[in-house]
């Protein structure tokens, strides 16, 4: 390039690699938005993703053909002429030199490129209209077999016609509500569209193996990290959301046990995966690794699960967490903070006490990094300590007070029962649409068949696996195993293996990960939460086992 200065040639090689480095970024960040959008058949989000693929795409060609041109000695002139062409799409002039020698007078690179962009572009559009027709097949489907009612009972014979058969009608028709009430349910596409994406999530198969544990943190007394990394070195073996979990299984006393933990570090961070674990007093899973598993160890791993995740879809979200439920909001707020989130993020938090206040410090550091990000916490019990801030439980006035026009903001929201409970009701006065508020539960999900009475309330939770007293009316038949054990109302068909010792796979016990899916051969079940279970499957007779619950007798293969 004899027309340039080495100084102007410099500065053109130092704006070119910014242009690469700028498009490699936004390729990168567009590939997952259109990743995630297709995930949530998100067809605006789909577009505005490939928007910035393209703009990425177009950043990353004008620099290295801007290098290209450097390196070949075309002159600034031409260099320009070439660039205005391209952007203009007009065929170069015949004495272009960066045509070398492909058709139509465009250079190899250029058709490359085109090529490259065209063949993605409709790879892209495949993928969705693919996902729209399986959305229009499930919402079909859906409106055919109402959620949330008795599963169908067995599953066809052998030779009998596939089709799913005609759901039981409801006792009450639309005839019996007033008719004020009649106008405000959901139309059928808003209220199927969590299942639709639960589905997708359902369907995806989790990685299993072994991760090996590279340090352990101690975040309070009682809570402990545990940073996981692939044994081998380099990434972790599977990519994740924020909000979603994994699951930890462990040989004790010759018996597998599985529990669930959400994932508290950020998928932004690929070298290694991070739990933090409250030690319960008389808990399996959770004194074996606070008490047991040391650095070096391997846990047995199963991942991703779950539903209850964000990555910046909206416009503003709220993180509401008590004790240990912060983990996936921690997960949230580091993911959103290192990708530049650049709304509103408001994290609302409740501790029994300062000590007890998990990832304080981190949380402290972030609010003054990122002037977007809001923490407001109140602790039970703070007489005695240095705290200066709220006390008191997450009250309606507490949510008022630290998170402005909460009505028009989503809300995720994660804590111990009872506080998930009173937050509800705090956020229902406060004007929040209940399908505004996403929520996840720690623990086994409670509920009462219909027909029977509540059950009488219980101080403390019964550990999981063990039995309590229950008075059986029906009887569950296993047919694989040829066992048949009593079934209590208020008794899941995964309690009532265990007891008799039939064995049922499982991992979160609250209804969404559908690793405890069974068949049903005889009878019908309820189940209170269905997220792991896509439509179709309980259109065949598949039931979640850690949720079906029934009053009659059943026939299970297992
Ligand atoms: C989706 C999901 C995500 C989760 N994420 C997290 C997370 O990030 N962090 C976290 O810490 N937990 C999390 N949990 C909860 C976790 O899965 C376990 O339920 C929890 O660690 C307790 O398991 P455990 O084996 O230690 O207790 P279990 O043995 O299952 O016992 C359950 C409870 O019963 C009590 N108990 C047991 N036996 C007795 C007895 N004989 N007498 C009196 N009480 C008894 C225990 O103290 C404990 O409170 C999550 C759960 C779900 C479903
Ligand atoms: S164990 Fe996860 S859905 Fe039943």
């Amino acid at each position: 390039m004899p027309a340039l200065t080495a100084e102007a040639r410099r500065v053109i090689e130092a704006e070119a690699e910014r242009r690469i480095g700028w498009g490699s970024q936004a390729i990168t960040s567009g590939q997952a938005r259109l990743h995630h959008a297709l995930a949530t058949n998100d067809t605006a989000a789909v577009q505005q993703a490939t928007a910035g693929v393209r703009e990425g795409l177009l950043l990353l060609e004008s620099g290295t053909a801007a290098l290209r041109a450097i390196e070949v000695g075309t002159a600034p002139r031409q260099l320009a002429m070439t660039w205005f062409r391209d952007q203009l799409g007009l065929p170069p002039t015949e004495a272009s030199p960066t045509a070398d020698g492909g058709p139509w007078g465009l250079s190899w690179y250029h058709l490359t490129s085109m090529i490259f962009l065209v063949a993605f572009l409709v790879g892209t559009l495949l993928i969705q209209h693919a996902r729209m027709r399986r959305v229009s097949a499930l919402v079909e489907r859906l409106s055919a077999a109402p959620a949330g009612g008795p599963a169908p009972g067995p599953a066809p014979a052998p030779g009998e016609p596939s089709e799913p058969r005609p759901p039981a009608l409801p006792t009450g028709g639309p005839s019996d509500f007033p008719a004020s009430l009649v106008g405000t349910v959901p139309a059928p596409l808003a209220s199927t569209a969590p299942s639709a994406a639960a589905a997708t999530a359902a369907a995806r198969r989790p990685w299993s193996g072994k991760l090996r544990v590279a340090a352990i943190f101690r975040e309070t007394p009682t809570v402990k990290t545990f940073r996981l990394v692939e044994p081998g070195g380099g990434d972790v073996p599977f990519t994740f959301m924020p909000g979603h979990f994994l699951t930890v299984s462990a040989e004790l006393d010759g018996k597998t046990a599985r529990r669930s933990y959400t994932i508290a570090s950020s998928p932004t961070q690929r070298s290694h995966v991070e739990v933090t674990v409250k030690r319960e007093e008389q808990g399996l899973i959770s004194r074996h690794l606070h008490d047991r598993v040391a650095v070096g160890e391997s846990v047995e791993v199963s991942a991703p699960l779950g539903v209850f995740t964000f990555m910046g879809e909206e416009a503003s979200i709220v993180l509401i967490a008590g004790g240990v439920g912060i983990t996936p909001m921690m997960s949230v707020a580091r993911y959103l903070t290192d990708r530049s989130y650049p709304c509103e993020i408001f994290f609302l938090y409740g501790a029994r006490s300062p000590e007890e206040f998990v990832f304080r410090e981190e949380l402290e550091y972030l609010q003054k990094r990122h002037a977007n990000l809001h923490v407001a916490a109140t602790m039970s019990r703070a007489e005695g300590t240095a705290w200066m801030g709220a006390t008191g439980p997450i009250s309606k006035e507490f949510i008022a007070r630290s998170v402005p026009e909460i009505a028009r903001r989503r809300v995720h929201l994660c804590g111990p029962p009872p506080m998930m409970e009173a937050v509800r009701a705090a956020l229902a006065e406060l004007g929040v649409p209940k399908d505004q508020i996403k929520t996840e539960a720690f623990g086994p999900a409670r509920g009462v068949a219909p027909g029977t009475a509540a059950p009488l309330p219980s101080c403390g939770l019964a550990p999981v696996g063990k039995t309590i007293p229950r008075i059986a009316t029906a009887e569950v038949r296993f047919t694989k195993s040829g066992k048949t054990g009593a079934l209590a109302p208020d008794q899941t068909v995964l309690e009532a293996a265990e007891v008799i010792g039939v064995e049922i796979d499982y991992s979160c016990r609250v209804g969404i990960c559908g690793a405890c899916k069974v068949r049903l051969l005889e009878g019908a079940v309820t189940m209170e939460v269905e997220e792991g279970l896509p439509p179709e499957e309980k259109a065949r007779g598949v039931i979640l086992a850690c949720q079906a619950k029934s009053v009659g007798n059943l026939a299970v293969e297992a």
